[in-house]
């Protein structure tokens, strides 16, 4: 099942021009499968049609607190009263202010004083106004009152200034939305994530890799921090926005994947789990000019040297620690799986056949077979991979948590 089904989402747009925005929001919360609840203010109904926030969440929209649609008038109550979450996009300097105050003199602000649950709020206005001590101390009185903030990015502005205030994108919205209701299993815990591929040069401009795209890896980091872990996450070169909240450590080569992994290894992480499609061999010597083409030169032989084995390596000094590794096989995927989980000696295998549809390099999806260490085996259906990740959290917090037990 997706995260999102069956969640319920108030959604308050505040008055900014980056009310637009709130469009597509909506619109990726409901594709998700999440209900979604609009509330406009009015100032938020002077940049968007109340006509498009209905059309767009599939219900009525109201903004005043004396024009209820609720029978009983009490829509400031019934908004939120189902509501797994609240999010406030974009939330303004004014209606922010408001909530450090617990002020309530609209429909939005009895709302969000009458709700108990979680809060999110996106904010969104100009740098000065963002920057502003008084806004600042608004900020930090409500994150002491533990509402969560995803807070505004740099660029340039609707006022045509530069600086902070620029709305969240939408999916650090929507994955902030998610950390803050999945149950955090893995708190405490510090996780060794690697993702990606390697570069392995063979002149200043070649090089050898493969396909992977770090988005299994990219999965596999959110869930972890959505659970409540800390990640160190080390990735080769990919196309992809890092992950916020982790730990980065950007490499190209093997041997930097090696050398970041080991460091973060030795200082404190009490789990790995390696993703990456490491290269296994690098050019024996790397040139130093661009190899020429000639006429003389119709075949070219070249050395290769086999790389540090990470996950190898990680597991012989895991002291007690949680190890996970990948497999990615063309063909006789459990046999070949098994004989590298004992070779490699990890606590669980994550098999992905290259061969089938739908799984492995570059797919949002992955048909996965997981080994664990005890001799069980299972085999999940075809799932995206955000899915996949997020069981498989479920199944590492069970091996960390016998591990601190027995420990
Ligand atoms: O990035 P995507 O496009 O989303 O694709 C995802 C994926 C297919 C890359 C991923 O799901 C996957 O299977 N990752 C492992 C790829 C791999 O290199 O498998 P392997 O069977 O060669 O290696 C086994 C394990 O040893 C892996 O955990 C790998 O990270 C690790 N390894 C391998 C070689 C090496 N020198 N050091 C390592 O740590």
């Amino acid at each position: 099942m997706k995260f999102w089904a069956k969640k319920n989402i108030s959604l308050i747009v505040s008055g900014g021009i980056a009310a637009y925005r709130a469009c597509d929001l909506i619109r990726t919360l409901r594709r998700e499968g999440a209900d979604v609840a609009v509330l406009a203010t009015k100032s938020a109904l002077e940049f968007i049609t109340e006509l498009s926030l209905q059309a767009l969440s599939g219900a009525r929209v109201n903004s005043d607190l004396f024009t209820p649609i609720q029978a009983d008038g009490m829509d400031h109550i019934h908004q939120t009263k189902n509501s797994d979450l609240l999010i406030i996009a974009p939330a303004t300097a004014n209606i922010i202010a408001k909530m450090a105050m617990g002020l309530a003199d609209d429909l939005a602000t009895t709302t969000i004083l009458a709700y108990s649950g979680p809060i999110l709020v996106a904010p969104a206005m100009n740098s000065r106004m963002w920057l502003n001590s008084a806004t600042q101390r608004n900020v930090a009185q409500l994150k002491k009152d533990g509402v969560q903030f995803i807070d505004p990015q740099s660029g340039s502005l609707a006022c045509g200034e530069e600086g902070e205030g620029r709305l969240a994108p939408i999916a650090h919205i929507v994955d902030a939305a998610q950390a803050l209701l999945t149950p955090k299993i893995l708190k405490g815990h510090r996780l060794l994530i690697t993702a990606g591929p390697t570069h392995e040069a063979l002149d200043p401009v070649r090089f050898i890799s493969n396909h992977s795209t770090g988005k299994m890896g990219w999965s596999i980091c959110r869930a972890a921090l959505n659970a409540g872990a800390e990640v160190v996450l080390v990735y080769g070169p990919v196309n992809l926005e890092p992950p916020l909240g982790a730990e980065l450590h950007p490499v190209t080569s093997a041997q930097e994947m090696y050398d970041q992994s080991m460091t973060a290894w030795d200082k404190g992480c009490t789990g790995a789990i390696l993703t990456a499609a490491v290269g296994d061999y690098r050019p024996l010597t790397q040139q130093t000019d661009k190899i020429k083409k000639s006429q003389d030169n119709q075949q070219l032989t070249m050395e290769l040297t086999v790389n540090p084995d990470i996950l190898a390596t990680i597991a012989a000094k895991k002291d007690g620690r949680v190890v996970v590794g990948f497999a990615a096989e063309t063909g006789h995927a459990i046999e070949r799986g098994r004989e590298k989980m004992a070779r490699k000696n990890c606590d669980l295998l994550v098999i992905n056949d290259l061969l089938e549809a739908d799984s492995g390099f570059g797919t949002d999806t992955n048909r996965v077979t997981i080994l664990h260490n005890s001799g069980k085996e299972e085999t999940w259906p075809l799932l995206s991979k955000d899915m996949v990740a997020q069981k498989l959290m479920q199944n590492i917090a069970t091996l960390l948590n016998t591990v601190k037990k027995n420990g």
